[in-house]
């Protein structure tokens, strides 16, 4: 089966784009990563990519008069590599309904918590896991899922559970949540590579 062309969208540090990379190397992704996009010019993922020797895509979401045109701007850069799967990995900017009706069911995006639970405008990054303490909740996550037109809220792929513990800050809490998105997210993005993944309505049947 020939490798799946993926483009990795992000906005900061970039250890789930890590994870993707250490993951091809050690061939459990049937993949290949043919471009690195961000909206943030000093995003560390970019030099991640650079390290790496994969292209990093800095676009600049000002240059643009509004989202729209800016999503334009990636989707030709994702037609042009001939794109299979597009992977969210802590992208902080909304894709437009044609950039999402153009792949659907091709968008990945990891969310740190288990969805529905703390999802939807507002929660990202710590945000997330503040309110995962302030709740009292004692279990929380990581989801990936498929990419709908709203926010956090397409079919779920995978998900896996994080004990909260008494003592858990905003801190030990993000670092349990990242390393538990990091095996999710290269699950599955295998489970997609392999073709495994089947969405029926709501629902991701997994043919393990
Ligand atoms: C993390 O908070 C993660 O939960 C979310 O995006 C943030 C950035 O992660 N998905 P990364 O280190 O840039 O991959």
């Amino acid at each position: 089966m020939s490798p799946i062309k993926m483009a990795v969208l992000i906005s900061g540090g970039g250890t789930n784009l890590q994870a993707i990379i250490e993951a091809i190397e050690d061939k459990v992704i049937n993949g290949e990563i043919k471009a690195v996009i961000s909206n943030k010019q000093n995003a560390y993922g970019l030099e991640r990519a650079r390290l790496n020797n994969i292209d990093a895509c800095f676009i600049d979401r000002n240059s643009f008069d509004n989202n729209k045109e800016y999503n334009n701007e990636i989707l030709r850069i994702l037609e042009n590599k001939d794109i299979d799967l597009v992977v969210l990995a802590g992208y902080l900017q909304i894709l437009s309904t044609k950039l999402v009706s153009k792949y659907q069911n091709k968008i990945i995006n990891i969310h740190p918590s288990l969805i529905p639970s703390f999802c939807g405008k507002g929660f990202y990054g710590e945000n997330v896991h503040k309110s995962v303490l302030d709740y009292g909740v004692k279990v929380t996550g990581a989801t990936v899922h498929f990419v709908d037109e709203g926010t956090d809220t397409g079919p779920i792929i995978l998900q896996e559970v994080v004990k909260v513990e008494d003592d858990d800050t905003v801190e030990s809490l993000q670092k349990k949540v990242l390393s538990v998105e990091h095996k999710v997210l290269v699950e599955a993005i295998k489970l997609f590579c392999e073709n495994e993944l089947k969405v029926e309505g709501r629902r991701v049947l997994i043919n393990r």
